[in-house]
């Protein structure tokens, strides 16, 4: 398929942008100083916290803060699928207590078998999904308009 814009200058904090391209869903996200903070804090229950499967990731978004796995920080541009079977994990992007984590600092939980994200959808250890979750190639056109393709 071809490329797609989104224009992201009304995208608040915490707020979601689902696209789609190439018949997936693609989910922009403005993540709170608060969640960034917390992303290189869950390293150790990680499977691949450092993304080093290039399968999951174009390289440039890892050229930061790797853990961010964005090229601006602040901006989280995935795949909204799961990498297990494919289903569609739910955004729980708040810092507090889940019924299913009590330690929840933010990310996706996917509800056909309990995998779970963070913020970067990078996969916690000990569920059924075996890598992050992807995010697709981008780049910016300007400060507030992304290309997706
Ligand atoms: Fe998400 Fe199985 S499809 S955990």
């Amino acid at each position: 398929g071809a490329p797609i814009s989104a224009d992201i200058s009304t995208l608040e904090v915490g707020q979601r942008l689902i696209l789609e391209w190439r018949g997936q869903p693609i989910w922009i996200v403005r993540r709170s100083q608060e969640i960034l903070q917390a992303l290189p804090t869950l390293d150790d229950q990680l499977r691949d916290p450092m993304s080093e499967n290039p399968e999951q990731q174009p390289a440039y978004v890892l050229e930061g803060d790797a853990h961010m796995r964005s090229i601006k920080p602040e901006v989280s541009v995935l795949v909204g699928l799961c990498t297990h079977l494919g289903c569609s994990p739910e955004m729980k992007a708040e810092i507090r207590p889940q019924p299913f984590d009590a330690n929840w600092k933010g990310g996706y939980f996917c509800p056909c078998h309990k995998s779970k994200f963070d913020m970067a959808g990078r996969v916690y250890e000990g569920v059924p999904a075996p890598t992050n979750l992807v995010v697709p190639p981008h780049h910016y056109e300007n400060d507030t308009t992304i290309v997706i393709g």
